[in-house]
């Protein structure tokens, strides 16, 4: 579904990701994992195209490298950065209609997917005409989520969506990210709650400076005894 080729992004003289690849089989979840600054977040961000990078990117056998952020929507991939911007002044509606512009005109379509979102987060059914902006932290990663999903993409990129999030609802959205898996959809999740990610995914990728620097069956690298060591970057 996903095969990344030597991907490098730098910003100016940092070289924030460095030959780095990485596959993904449809339906599969994979973890990218690595201490603060490893270069995840650029990871993901390249690969939907949101940054100049340098390498190939393959989706669906598709030679997808240097297009578009639109284009890849289009193609079926859609990115969640940990910025977690909703639109703060839209309804909860109104956020997720603007997740399905691409295929707008599919009136029943958008529409039968935001019954299919509701489903899967009844808190935003209950908050529908609540503005986005006033939601908690936990409702707005759901709604970003939500959002993505309504594009209908083969491939979600999830960057540390239980950041700063308690417990509880932390555990809602790994749940959530659960039941996603079940119905077969692609994801690459990046996080920092590497014993929760593991737990959940299929195989992991662990990052240090940019570089990968183990990879496995997510059981297998939850039980390497060097874990800490590279996750932690120490
Ligand atoms: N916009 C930017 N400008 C300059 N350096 C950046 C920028 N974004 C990230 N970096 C640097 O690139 C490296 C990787 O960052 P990032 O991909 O955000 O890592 P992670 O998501 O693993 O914490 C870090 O050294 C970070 O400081
Ligand atoms: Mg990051």
């Amino acid at each position: 579904m996903l095969e990344v080729t030597d991907l490098t992004v730098s910003y100016g003289a940092i070289n924030a990701v460095r030959g780095v690849s990485l596959r993904l089989a449809e339906g599969e979840l994979v973890t990218l994992l690595g201490a603060n600054g490893a270069g995840k977040s650029s990871t993901l961000l390249a690969i939907a195209g949101a940054l100049k990078s340098s390498g190939t990117v393959r989706v669906g056998g598709t030679d997808v490298s240097g297009w578009s952020p639109e284009r890849m929507v289009r193609q079926g991939v859609a990115m969640v950065p940990e910025t977690r911007d909703v639109f703060p002044d839209l309804t909860v509606a109104e956020n997720l209609l603007l997740g399905a512009y691409a295929r707008r005109r599919d009136r029943d379509g958008v529409a039968a997917d935001r019954q299919r979102m509701f489903a899967l987060f009844p808190r935003l059914q209950e908050r529908q005409e609540q503005a986005a902006g006033t939601l908690s932290g936990g409702e707005q990663q759901m709604l970003v989520i939500a959002r993505a999903l309504m594009s209908r993409p083969r491939l979600l990129l999830l960057d540390e969506p239980s950041l700063g999030l308690a417990p509880t609802v932390v555990d809602q959205i790994f749940a959530m990210i659960a039941e996603l898996k079940r119905q077969r959809l692609t994801i690459l999740l990046v996080e920092q709650n590497a014993s929760k990610a593991l737990a959940v995914a299929d195989r992991a990728y662990v990052l240090r400076l940019g570089k990968v620097a183990a990879e496995g069956r997510a059981a297998d690298i939850a039980a390497a005894s060097d874990l800490e060591h590279l996750y932690l970057g120490g």
